[in-house]
């Protein structure tokens, strides 16, 4: 366990959220004395009146009323985590810590910030002789209290410093079976085990390859979702009744926390209304902070087909257009529902597959999409590293990612994870049944978005040719903007002098 140091507290953290406040604890029962300022005081009090009554590492934890107190508390180089809303609040965050603070020491936002954000961020820091690192921290605040996963990117030297204390917090994995260990409590934090943080890279990367973790994570959440759509409006299943397939499919190779939470989320009735169940009661509109959106227009900007994650994102948007689709429903027609007359346990095993082939491509989207960031932003990310570190803390944890981290081990040039050769054989295995599910939404008019990109975009990627020959010929004709020969080198550019079309004349 880690000494109090002479010179002051091992690390400081600012914002006392319930995400701040359990990294707090984290920390403190880690052994780590932990200094604590918010700017409302009274939540500071509240927080420190808490942890006397409740927590067993009270004593490590230490609360500050004036920010210059709170800075000169910490041990050299000091170490500040910020915990507080992503945007301005942030540098009016860390701005109030400045003036205190020598050359050396180290802030680190462990906020959702835009990566863009962070490499400004650490730009305006190391001119001023001060460390930045920008940490993705996943897994919600149960996470934080006993182990998220946590991505940090800066400067290698900054990561040196940090490394005990991230390491230490961070979700800890089973070394044999790649799956997180479990039942820490107050006082007792999960010992041994491999931890779920690993340098990602400079300045930015920590908290782009967070954002992409949200990506993935809004993907996984909308695939879950159609599953569950097909299995009430084709099967006409009940909430129970599904929770006990998503129970059965966490026993394989769908293991993964949120398999798991929406098994318990389909089981629990109404608190308002006992006799129905929750879900039931739930509106139909999701709400979004912006990191899905993010990674969509970073896919945009790179070009990276990354189009099931953008879909997740536009259902959402979709989702929230309540009124108007409450409206359109009573107008615009669909196909007459049918009864499905197939075998229910034959169409789960089918659903099943269809979410497993398209979880598959949405990684190798969000992977391709790490791929290209780091050509574009100068760093070198290491993709088995990244899927490692996602085994366990964070909400995509699964079973899943021990798979990744193999392929990617396996062959450290992998150009998309479907060519690997577990992934590429259990597409083959599984894509007649995402198939005949992504017909059987077609023809009864369920809105299955995700799995219906996912597999426009496997069918896309192993196409030899597209359709984008005649897309170019437009181009050249309307806009002289050239293209290339089939057979010719690629490179070389050609134009045809196509005659002015006549405009359509209308007949009257
Ligand atoms: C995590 C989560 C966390 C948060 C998301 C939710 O990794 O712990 O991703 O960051 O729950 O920001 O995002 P939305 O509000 O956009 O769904």
């Amino acid at each position: 366990m880690a000494k109090t140091t002479d010179d002051g507290h091992h690390i400081g953290l600012v914002g006392l959220a319930v995400m701040g406040q359990n990294l707090v604890l984290n920390m403190a029962d880690h052994g780590f004395n932990v200094a604590v300022y918010n700017r409302t005081t009274s939540k500071m009090d509240d927080f420190i009146a808490y942890c006397k009554a409740n927590e067993p590492s009270a004593d490590r934890v230490h609360g500050y009323a004036d920010v210059k107190d709170f800075v000169k508390s910490l041990a050299r180089p000091r170490k500040i985590i910020f915990l507080v809303k992503a945007g301005a609040g942030t540098d009016a965050a860390m701005n109030s810590v400045v003036p205190y603070l020598d050359k050396g020491d180290i802030l680190i936002d462990g906020g959702n910030a835009n990566w863009n954000d962070t490499i400004r961020r650490e730009k305006e820091f190391k001119a001023k002789g001060i460390e930045f690192i920008g940490s993705g921290v996943s897994g919600g605040e149960t996470g934080a209290r006993f182990g998220p996963s946590l991505m940090p990117g800066g400067s290698k030297e900054a990561w040196k410093s940090l490394r005990p204390i991230w390491t230490k917090i961070a979700a800890k994995v089973d070394k044999k079976t790649g799956l997180e260990l479990t039942g820490a409590e107050p006082g007792k934090p999960i010992k041994g085990g491999e931890p779920c943080t690993a340098h990602i890279g400079p300045d930015g990367a920590g908290h782009y390859v967070k954002m992409v973790h949200n990506g993935i994570e809004y993907i996984d959440m909308q695939l879950i979702c159609e599953a569950y759509s097909i299995m009430k409006n084709l099967l006409g299943m009940k909430p129970d009744a599904m929770s006990k397939v998503f129970a059965e499919w966490n026993k394989g190779e769908l293991f993964s926390f949120l398999i798991e939470i929406t098994a318990d989320i389909l089981q629990q009735k109404d608190p308002e209304n006992p006799r129905k169940f929750f879900v039931d009661a739930v509106l139909d509109t999701a709400g979004q902070k912006g990191t899905g959106k993010w990674t969509s227009i970073s896919s945009l900007d790179l070009g990276i087909p990354a189009n099931a994650m953008a879909e997740a994102v536009f259902a959402r948007c979709l989702s929230a257009l309540k009124e108007e689709r409450v409206a359109a429903s009573t107008s615009l027609k669909g196909p007459k529902a049918k009864k499905y007359a197939g075998s229910k346990k034959a169409a789960i095993e089918m659903i099943r597959d269809a979410l497993y082939c398209s979880k598959i491509c949405a990684y190798a989207q969000g992977f391709q999409l790490m791929a290209e960031a780091q050509h574009e932003y100068n760093w070198k990310l290491d993709f088995g590293t990244i899927a490692k570190i996602w085994r366990g803390g964070c909400i995509i944890r699964a079973r899943f990612l021990q798979k990744i981290t193999d392929a990617y081990n396996n062959d450290k040039k992998l150009q998309n994870l479907m060519l690997d050769p577990y992934f590429k054989k259990a597409i083959h295995k599984g894509q007649a049944n995402w198939r005949k599910v992504v017909a059987l939404t077609a023809e009864h008019g369920i809105s299955a978005p995700a799995f219906s990109s996912a597999l426009a975009y496997y069918d896309g990627y192993r196409s030899a040719v597209l359709p984008q020959n005649l897309l170019q010929a437009q181009r050249d004709f309307f806009g002289a903007h050239t293209y290339e020969r089939v057979d010719k080198k690629r490179g070389q550019f050609f134009h045809i002098d196509w005659p002015e079309p006549g405009r359509p004349q209308l007949k009257v």
